[in-house]
C-alpha cells in the first residue's frame, strides 16, 4: 500500500493537535488525547507515552501504542528517557540495539525519539516514542514534537504541573 508522504502526515498531524490544543478544557485527559492523535496519525510511531517529572523520577501519565510497558517509573539519569530529562536535550536513537542507554520496553522496537517538555528551564516531563522502524526520526519529527512539548510545557505550567 502506498504511504502519504511525511510532510504531509506530520502537516495533518500538526493540524490535530492544534485543534486539541486549542480546547482549553485543562483536564488531565489533554495528554491522552496528544497520546492518540500522535499514534493514530503518524504510521512510524507505535508507542507514544507522555512522562512527567515526580521528584527524581519519571512517571508515566499517558500513553497509546499495542500494549503497556513495564517501565512505568523511571529514575531520572536512567534510560534514553533518563538521560533526555538530565540533559533537557531531545534525544533521537536510530537504533535502539547500538545505545547502551536503551532500556528495553518491545522487542519490536527499532528506533526512539524522546523531547523533553521544559518550562523556564525546568524539566517538567517528556514525550517519548519507540518505532518498529530504523531510524525513523528525523529533522521533521524533532521540530514537530519539540512544538507539542512547548505547548504541553505551558498547559502543565497552567495546572501546577500536577496533570493529569
Ligand atoms: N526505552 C525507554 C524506556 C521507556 S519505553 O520505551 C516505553 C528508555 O530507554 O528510556
Amino acid at each position: 500500500m502506498h504511504e502519504p508522504d511525511r510532510q504531509a502526515v506530520l502537516e495533518q498531524v500538526r493540524l490535530q493537535l492544534s485543534e486539541r490544543l486549542a480546547r482549553s478544557d485543562g483536564g488531565p485527559e489533554l495528554l491522552e488525547d496528544i497520546c492518540r492523535i500522535l499514534e493514530r496519525t503518524v504510521p512510524w510511531y507505535d508507542w507514544v507515552g507522555i512522562y512527567l517529572v515526580e521528584g527524581d523520577e519519571l512517571v508515566l501519565a499517558a500513553w497509546q501504542g499495542p500494549a503497556a510497558t513495564e517501565h512505568v517509573r523511571i529514575p531520572i539519569g536512567q534510560g534514553i528517557c533518563g538521560a533526555a530529562a538530565r540533559e533537557g536535550q531531545t534525544i533521537i536513537v536510530p537504533d535502539v540495539r547500538e545505545d547502551p542507554r536503551y532500556l528495553q520496553c518491545f522487542l519490536s522496537t527499532r528506533s526512539e525519539i524522546v523531547v523533553p517538555i521544559i518550562r523556564d528551564g525546568r524539566v517538567l516531563g517528556e514525550i517519548d516514542i519507540d518505532s518498529d522502524r530504523l531510524a525513523a526520526f528525523g529533522e521533521d519529527d524533532r521540530e514537530l514534537l519539540e512544538w507539542v512539548a512547548e505547548a504541553l510545557a505551558t498547559r502543565l505550567h497552567q495546572l501546577g504541573a500536577s496533570a493529569p
